[in-house]
């Protein structure tokens, strides 16, 4: 069955090949939201969006283009931002943006898909860091982007608990390092082992099955630290 597979965060990275290898390998639709979206045009089953997280009307925003959809059944919250700064250099700005991208305006997305998911399961992805996971390795200079991963981690657990009994799973994958842009900011220099191509296959095939073995759950995928 031809599924609606909503990706938050497709112009590069991991959210661009995820999107790709839908269109190239599967005859699922995307509905495709960033910022930036020129570099998605022509792909085949793929509708793509200007969305931005920062708007103070993401839930509404949201909702305007989802409603045009008659069920959703995948939502991957990939979309993230990273400042890498001493904890004593990050301005309000900076700490807010980090919240503001990577939870609140995740959580608000989130309500607008609950919203249009129709009658049919829906497994909604979170896209976290292992950074965010009580207990990992940590790195200075990220103490605004790892704990507001931490957040979506936490979410993950609070959704799950309270949708238990209906038909939308939320899980969460943990990522270590992966060759995309977002890692060259955080550690300058290091090369992942894992490109952002090869991890964004395992997400998308994880999106349409995980859910059918886990709920509600916080899984590391990383392969090295960081
Ligand atoms: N790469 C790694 O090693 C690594 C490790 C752990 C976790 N992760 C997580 O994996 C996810 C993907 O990371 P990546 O490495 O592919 O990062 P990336 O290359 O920097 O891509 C981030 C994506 O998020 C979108 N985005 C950022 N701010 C946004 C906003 N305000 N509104 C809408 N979309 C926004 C960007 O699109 P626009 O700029 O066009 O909006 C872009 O498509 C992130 O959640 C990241 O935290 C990555």
């Amino acid at each position: 069955m031809t599924k609606n597979i909503v990706v938050l965060g497709c112009s590069r990275g991991i959210g661009y090949e995820a999107v790709k290898f839908i269109s190239e390998h599967t005859d699922h639709n995307v509905i495709a939201l960033s910022r930036n979206v020129s570099s998605l045009e022509g792909m085949k089953n793929v509708d793509a969006f200007s969305f931005d997280l920062n708007s103070q009307n993401v839930r509404e925003e949201l909702s305007a283009i989802l409603k045009n959809y008659k069920s959703l059944d995948v939502l991957i919250n990939n979309a993230g931002t990273l400042v890498n700064k001493p904890f004593l250099e990050l301005s309000q700005a900076d700490i807010s943006t980090s919240y503001q991208t990577n939870i609140v305006g995740i959580m608000a997305a989130t309500q607008a898909f609950v919203e249009h998911v129709g009658d049919g399961t829906a497994h909604i992805l979170n896209i976290s860091s292992v950074g965010g996971i009580q207990g990992s390795v940590k790195f200075a200079g990220l103490s605004a982007y790892s704990t507001s991963k931490a957040a979506l981690v936490s979410f993950t657990e609070l959704f799950a608990e309270e949708y238990k009994d209906t038909n939308i799973d939320m899980n969460c994958l943990c990522l270590g390092a992966v060759q995309t842009e977002m890692l060259a900011q955080a550690f300058p220099g290091y090369e992942a082992p894992i490109s952002a191509a090869k991890m964004a296959k395992y997400i998308v095939e994880f999106s349409l099955t995980g859910n059918e073995y886990y709920k509600g759950k916080i899984l590391p995928v990383s392969m090295s630290t960081p």
